[in-house]
């Protein structure tokens, strides 16, 4: 595996400011790296921190604390990242999940896809911005018919191709995409994910993907993290964390994926994982490349006991 770090989170810490008194940390400390080329997963529960990761990776939020390098350049810091705002512009992506929001319903999808390398000033590849949009389209899997469309007269699969076409204009070195499938019929889903798997083995893109599935995890990703409570409580190759799992969330998390067999799946018993006291956890390594969250040894907790 290609060692390089692409990204380089530390100590990552994001609150929201409900009230003057009140915040949610939703993101607490968390360090983590993400090697180019890779297809980096994260998965957690709903509210368990993963879209603010995102977020805050892409500088659309400003992390309350810690530090996130891009290519080495420490993107938090106003001025370093003023400094390299095109770079970062144009080299990172970002999908959503919804795209019929993202996309403005007032452009046809010509426009849609060639909006980014006009405002970026990116002298069209294949000669004109009409005929990267139709490459692009193509490139997803869709006719060129639909470039005269508006979004409102797509299908949220072919909208969702059409969110992928526009980043990938962009010829990005990061995609990150928050939950890309979670809105479409299952049927499209696999389609979707077929189109990421092979685009990002023809393009060679690093990959941030976000999602609560988690077989899709394992078909599409090289490593994972596991988030629970702002928290990342699991770290490893894909292949170790599934069959390896080490904190309990993880296991809980893995013995929620139904059995095909229903005899099996009938027998056995899914665990509930209760967060206990997760400041007395430590980050450790528990095998070469794979971290887990684990209560310290005369940690915080039994110290108070
Ligand atoms: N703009 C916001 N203002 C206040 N709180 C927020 C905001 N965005 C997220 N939160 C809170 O931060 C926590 C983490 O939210 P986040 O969206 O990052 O979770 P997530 O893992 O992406 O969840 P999901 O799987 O549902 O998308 C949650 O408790 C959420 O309620
Ligand atoms: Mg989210």
């Amino acid at each position: 595996m290609n060692t390089e770090v692409l990204v380089d989170v530390k100590h990552l810490t994001h609150q929201f400011h409900l009230t003057k008194k009140a915040a949610i940390r939703a993101v607490d400390d968390i360090s983590f790296q993400i090697y180019k080329g890779e297809v980096f997963g994260l998965v957690g529960e709903s509210g368990s921190g993963k879209s603010t990761v995102a977020r805050c990776l892409m500088n659309i939020y400003h992390p309350s604390a810690g530090e996130i390098r891009y290519h080495g350049i420490e993107i938090t810091g106003k001025k370093e990242f003023r400094a390299n705002k095109k770079m970062l512009q144009t080299k990172r992506q970002m999908i959503f999940q919804d795209s019929a929001s993202s996309l403005n319903q007032r452009m046809k999808v010509a426009e849609i896809i060639a909006e980014p390398m006009k405002i970026n000033h990116i002298v069209p590849p294949r000669g004109s911005y009409a005929r990267e949009a139709e490459f692009q389209m193509q490139y997803v899997g869709m006719d060129k018919t639909f470039l005269e469309r508006y979004p409102s007269e797509l299908s949220g699969g072919q909208r969702q191709r059409v969110a992928i076409a526009r980043a990938l204009s962009m010829d990005p070195e990061l995609l990150v995409a928050d939950e890309p499938v979670a809105s479409l019929d299952v049927s499209i889903q696999a389609q979707v994910i077929n189109l990421f798997r092979h685009l990002q083995k023809e393009h060679g893109f690093t990959f941030l993907f976000i999602a609560h599935d988690l077989a899709m995890v394992e078909y599409l990703c090289d490593r994972v993290g596991v988030m629970y409570h702002g928290k990342m409580v699991e770290l490893g190759t894909t292949r170790e964390v599934f069959s390896n799992p080490q904190h309990e969330y993880t296991k809980t998390l893995l013995s929620a994926i139904p059995i095909p067999d229903p005899v099996q799946e009938r027998q056995r018993k899914v665990k509930i994982y209760v967060d206990t006291d997760s400041d007395a956890e430590e980050w450790k390594e528990n095998s070469p490349g794979h971290f887990v969250l684990k209560r310290q040894e005369g940690g915080k907790k039994s110290a108070k006991e």
